[in-house]
């Protein structure tokens, strides 16, 4: 096994809070503990194409655990395996696999090992550098909670922050106005952001793409509410929620991206259904969007995301390849990237596993239990 004296880092895929704690945690080990150089790829892979990089040491990653965003800059474009290179006559893509200029570029650079901060997107691809020979690290990310074989990724605890403390305020509106508020947020096919935002600030109505939703339900609950004095509600709408027989709202198709489809608007739509069924109250609102994606970290995703670092580090210098760290209760562990997104062809495009909310869980239970409606 070949000796690692430098390591190139990686961040991908939509940016979150704790990308910078798990930066900061990984140069720190590779400096300090085993005396290494380490470099970081701007912009996601498109870095390693474009062979572009900033030098990472203790100065560079001074003062940025808290920041949110990252200090490498990030792109959820890119799949190097599976790369748009040019248009075709119908204003389509056509690909090629630009790995192997990727892997030149790094040989150039004398990079032993790679550590690659990322979604399953960005890891899947992180598997595939991994399959060509270089040592591979990954580190999950994820405001959406999604990838399965770790409790948590790093981010999401700042966006259910941001979650509840607009719910909040919201709530303001809601009761001296007597609105209902539909709040949509984040989490692409799965409801985590819903569920636990949704408890956490007070809603009365949580639609996630794990339970399909009956709009006669949720004006239901509104009636309910009506009749015991309390004349609002809080729905808070997970963007991949469906009405049951109904399909996902899609906001973008994103051509040249790895994962084509970006949902959003299901929030709006809901809004105009329950304002055409309920007469005694304005219905308005609220896309919480990208600001679930920003701002100071919360002291968990300092944490979890500085322990995910270092112990990436830590594999790779006892000759792990091909692992993912991840959180399992409060122990960090690691685990095949491969279980993680699955063992699909190299440069595939689709996703592996996904970490969806348990429609018959005790989150569930608990939430309904305290009165909570799913729409179902
Ligand atoms: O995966 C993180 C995430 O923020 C999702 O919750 C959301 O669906 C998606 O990224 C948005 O992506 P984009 O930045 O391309 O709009």
């Amino acid at each position: 096994m070949e000796p690692i004296r430098k390591i190139g880092v990686i961040t991908g895929g939509g940016d979150c809070s704790g990308l910078n704690a798990v930066i900061n945690g990984l140069t720190k080990t590779a400096i300090n503990t085993y005396g290494l150089e380490v470099i970081g790829y701007r912009r996601g892979y498109s870095g390693l194409l474009r062979d572009d990089y900033q030098v990472l040491d203790l100065d560079a990653v001074s003062g940025i655990m808290h920041e949110g965003g990252t200090i490498l800059k990030t792109s959820n474009k890119d799949n190097l395996f599976h790369y748009p290179y040019a248009k075709d006559e119908e204003g389509g893509f056509l690909y090629k696999d630009v790995s192997d200029q990727a892997l030149e570029n790094m040989r150039r650079n004398q990079v032993d090992a790679l550590i690659v901060i990322g979604g399953d997107g960005t890891l899947t691809s992180a598997r595939d550098f991994n399959r060509k020979g270089i040592p591979v690290i990954g580190v999950p990310k994820t405001i959406d909670n999604d990838l399965p074989e770790t409790d948590v990724t790093f981010g999401y605890n700042t966006s259910l922050s941001t979650i509840t403390d607009a719910l909040d305020k919201i709530h303001t509106t809601a009761y001296s106005h007597d609105r209902i508020m539909v709040v949509e947020v984040m989490g692409r096919n799965t409801g985590w952001l819903a569920i636990e935002g949704g408890i956490a600030g007070g809603a009365d109505v949580i639609l996630i793409p794990e339970i399909p939703y009956d709009l006669d339900r949720i004006v239901e609950k509104v009636k309910e509410r009506d009749e015991l004095g309390k004349q609002f509600a809080i729905v808070v709408v997970s963007e991949g929620a469906k009405e049951k027989d109904g399909d996902v709202t899609v906001r973008e198709i994103v051509k040249d991206s790895a994962d084509t489809v970006r949902l959003g608007g299901v929030g709006d739509v809901l809004t105009r259904n329950l304002q055409a069924r309920i007469e005694n109250h304005e219905v308005r609102y609220t896309n919480l969007s990208y600001l679930q994606r920003g701002g100071i970290a919360s002291q968990f995703d300092r944490v979890i995301g500085m322990r995910f670092g270092v112990a990436a580090v830590d594999l790779l210098m006892r000759g792990e390849r091909g692992r993912m760290v991840r959180c399992r209760g409060r122990e960090i562990s690691d685990v095949a990237l491969e279980t993680v997104i699955g063992d699909g062809k190299t440069g595939e495009t689709s996703r592996g596993g996904r970490k969806f909310v348990d429609a018959q869980g005790q989150l569930v239970r608990a939430a309904k239990a305290i009165g909570i409606s799913f729409g179902d």
